[in-house]
């Protein structure tokens, strides 16, 4: 497994580090990315497929609520860190299972 930054924040009773708004990452983000990031308040990861499409999805994998943003992508699926599953992010397909998701336009 590995440790997240809000994770260690929390072991170490530090407050999580602020996220910023999806607006403010899409500026900089590259194609082939996943960062965590703010929706509203809502914590999300920010998807940028290599195509430049650009999605929000809820930050809750769901398997065990692993956070997604420290996922990574394999072609256009978004892997969980902590056991490997698979995320669509188009659609937010997971198996049998749905995350919610949303495009935000290309970068
Ligand atoms: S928490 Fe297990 S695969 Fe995401």
């Amino acid at each position: 497994m590995i440790a997240t930054s809000a994770a260690i924040a929390e072991l170490c009773d530090l407050a999580p580090p602020a996220r910023p708004a999806v607006a403010e990452v899409l500026a900089r983000v590259q194609p082939g990315s996943v960062v965590a990031a703010s929706d509203g308040g809502r914590p999300v990861a920010l998807v940028v497929l290599a195509d430049r499409r650009a999605f929000v999805v809820d930050d809750r994998c769901p398997h065990d609520g692993g956070p997604l943003s420290d996922g990574f992508l394999d072609g256009d699926q978004l892997v969980c860190a902590r056991h490997g599953w698979e995320v669509d992010p188009c659609t937010g397909a997971c198996g049998r299972r749905q995350v919610a998701t949303r495009a935000v336009g290309v970068i």
